[in-house]
């Protein structure tokens, strides 16, 4: 079976829910806690040993490969004082072998994914979305860790699903659940977003994707739907030959591209922190004795 040792991060969206700050900056760009979106990504896919990572970039968005250059003055001070775990700090992110394509119009992600396809060639290769964080649990594999064993050991397509209920369901892709093994489900269909009456079930499709490389090719053919080619199209056509996987997620996830979400990410990730974690626990606390007042 073909290794997956490459990777795209679509970071190319418009991120219009959190303007005006995505005016300048883009989303994958946005701190949680210290860190960009985007590098706890690059770390995730560090866990799984994928190392050729592609960033798929709108025009003008050089900030983002600034982060995973040398700051060669910055790392030069730093060493000069003795400060040597800020400049691992500074220099965590100078080592991974990051490429960009660049989206020219955001036209959707299967636009994003065929953006980078000279850059992927046939491979197979493993999708993340930019603003998504998942934070697998202690001692468990990383979600595109699971993913990438998953279609190495079968050559199958594979995507994640975590369990939603209520109108959640209408939020997402959602799955036609096969065969069940293991915790890998044979996806029978997929449909975008369908609402409650018509789900096929309670698993929905989260940012993470291990995808065989014909699926360039997939979404080359597919005809556009107002304007624009769905992802989704292309996988429910794998379902249906039942050449698509999944498997059910239980790590925290955060939309991070979204407000409540990304504040979620902020406060979860603070409290974890050494440095600061305790007294972000305290005020949470104090705040919420105000509150109930
Ligand atoms: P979203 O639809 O959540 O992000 O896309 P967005 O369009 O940036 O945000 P809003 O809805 O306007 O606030 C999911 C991921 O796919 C990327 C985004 O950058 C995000 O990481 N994306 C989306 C692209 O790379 N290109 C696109 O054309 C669309």
């Amino acid at each position: 079976m073909r290794k997956v040792n490459k990777a795209i991060i679509p970071a190319a969206g418009l991120g219009t829910r959190f303007l005006p700050i995505t005016k300048a900056l883009p989303k994958p760009m946005l701190p949680v806690l210290d860190k960009p979106t985007i590098q706890y990504i690059v770390e995730e896919l560090e866990s799984a040993g994928i190392k050729d990572i592609i960033v798929v970039v709108s025009p003008g968005q050089e900030i983002i490969g600034k982060h995973f250059s040398e700051a060669a003055v910055l790392e030069k001070r730093l060493l000069s004082e003795g400060k040597t775990e800020l400049y691992k700090k500074a220099t965590a992110t100078n080592g991974f072998n990051v490429k960009f394509a660049v989206q020219k119009e955001a036209n959707g992600l299967a636009g994003a994914i065929l953006s980078a396809e000279s850059l992927v060639g046939d491979e197979p290769f493993a999708l993340l979305l930019g603003d998504e964080l998942l934070c697998a649990k202690d001692g468990k594999d990383s979600c595109i860790k699971t993913l990438k064993d998953i279609y190495e050991k079968t050559g199958k397509s594979v995507i994640a699903t975590m369990e939603v209920f209520g109108s959640d369901v209408e939020k997402y892709g959602n799955v036609g659940i096969g065969k069940e093994e293991n915790d890998v489900i044979t996806v029978n269909a997929i449909v975008e977003k369908p609402h409650i009456s018509e789900a096929l079930s309670n698993n929905a499709v989260i940012g993470r994707y291990v995808l065989d490389g014909k699926i360039f090719s997939m979404l080359k053919k597919l005809k556009p739907r107002n304007n624009e080619i769905y992802l989704t199209d292309a996988l429910n056509e794998l379902a249906v030959s039942g050449e698509l996987l999944a498997s059910t997620v239980k790590d925290d996830r955060y939309d991070v591209g979204d407000k409540f979400g990304y504040i979620k990410a902020n406060v979860e990730i603070a409290l974890k922190s050494k440095e600061i974690g305790e007294d972000v626990k305290q005020y949470i606390i104090e705040t919420a004795e105000r509150l109930k007042k």
